[in-house]
């Protein structure tokens, strides 16, 4: 059984590595709760701003809300396109700010318990998109199951959503050592979500960092915090996300560092407009 799924996700890397595809970056936390749905939201628009064109798929099959969170009531999901109604790309939605995305579906019992060959055909599927985006942002679901460790390995890197709550950290922690015992080169970035200050994001951060490299040898790169503001859970009830209604408040400027970081430049604000021409060159774009 862990030989299969490990073939799987083998086969889904050779796929991704042979492919000009674009960098798939899943969301995951162990803990539900923690705030991996708003940030992949936020991020794909602070993406949008840098000139990436990003694409979101809710990887939380059968429990999916990144469309209510753009603002769309969703047509079509990944259930029409494994029952062959519908073809990946003509699920592809677009929500608020211009963000694209693929539902989850909501409700539907068949995708909650989705078996491994729909994983890798829904997987895969994304994989080989005809010029889906720049970076696809997989929204997981909460839990540390099979099909999530398949994501996770079938992914380019792994962002790892945490609170500062002693329980979402250790949550955070069995992750990590999932994933580092099926694949120990694995790309994991952790970060800091609902922190009151950048002291307390820094020190929980540091401590478990530590804790990681002592114990798993593996290095966590921190891409950042987002501090706690009710404006997020506003934002939710108002159907569209924050980036767009505060996009200089606290949460959008911690989000955009975290873009920054993520893609591994500095955040020089001035430099927007030649971020964009750079990243049109980048990804090929006129
Ligand atoms: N930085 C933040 N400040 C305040 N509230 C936040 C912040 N981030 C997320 N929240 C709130 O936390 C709750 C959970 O957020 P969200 O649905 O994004 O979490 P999730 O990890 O995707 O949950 P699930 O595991 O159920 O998929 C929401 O009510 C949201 O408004
Ligand atoms: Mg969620």
């Amino acid at each position: 059984m862990i030989e299969t799924n490990l073939d799987q996700a083998y086969n889904l890397r050779q796929m991704m590595s042979k492919s000009r595809n674009p960098k798939i970056i899943t969301v995951a936390s162990g803990k539900g709760g923690v705030g991996k749905s708003s940030f992949s939201v936020n991020l794909a628009l602070a993406l949008s701003a840098m000139g990436v064109h990003p694409m979101v798929v809710d990887a939380d099959f059968g429990l999916a809300n990144i469309d209510v969170m753009l603002g769309v009531a969703s047509r079509y999901n990944v259930s029409h396109f494994l029952s062959g109604e519908k073809t990946l790309e003509e699920i592809v939605q677009t929500g608020h700010g211009g963000v694209r995305f693929i539902s989850g579906g909501s409700g539907v019992m068949e995708l909650i318990n989705m078996d491994d060959q729909q994983l890798q055909d829904v997987l895969g599927g994304i994989i080989s998109l005809e010029n889906p985006a720049d970076i696809i942002i997989c929204d997981a679901g909460a839990g540390i199951t099979e099909n999530i460790v398949q994501l996770i390995l079938a992914s380019t890197e792994t962002v790892i959503v945490t609170t500062p709550e002693p329980t979402a950290i250790l949550d955070a922690y069995a992750l990590v050592k999932t994933v580092v015992q099926r694949d120990c080169t694995h790309t994991l970035d952790i970060i800091m979500n609902k922190c009151d200050n950048k002291e307390e994001a820094n020190r929980v951060l540091d401590g478990f960092l530590n804790i990681v490299s002592r114990y798993m040898g593996k290095h966590v790169n921190a891409l950042g915090f987002v501090r706690y503001d009710r404006a997020v859970e506003e934002s939710i009830k108002r159907q569209t996300p924050l980036m767009l209604t505060q996009p200089e408040g606290l949460v959008a400027r911690d989000i955009k560092a975290i873009a920054h970081n993520l893609l591994n430049i500095p955040i020089d604000p001035a430099s927007s407009g030649r971020l964009s021409r750079f990243f049109s060159r980048v990804f090929g774009r006129n």
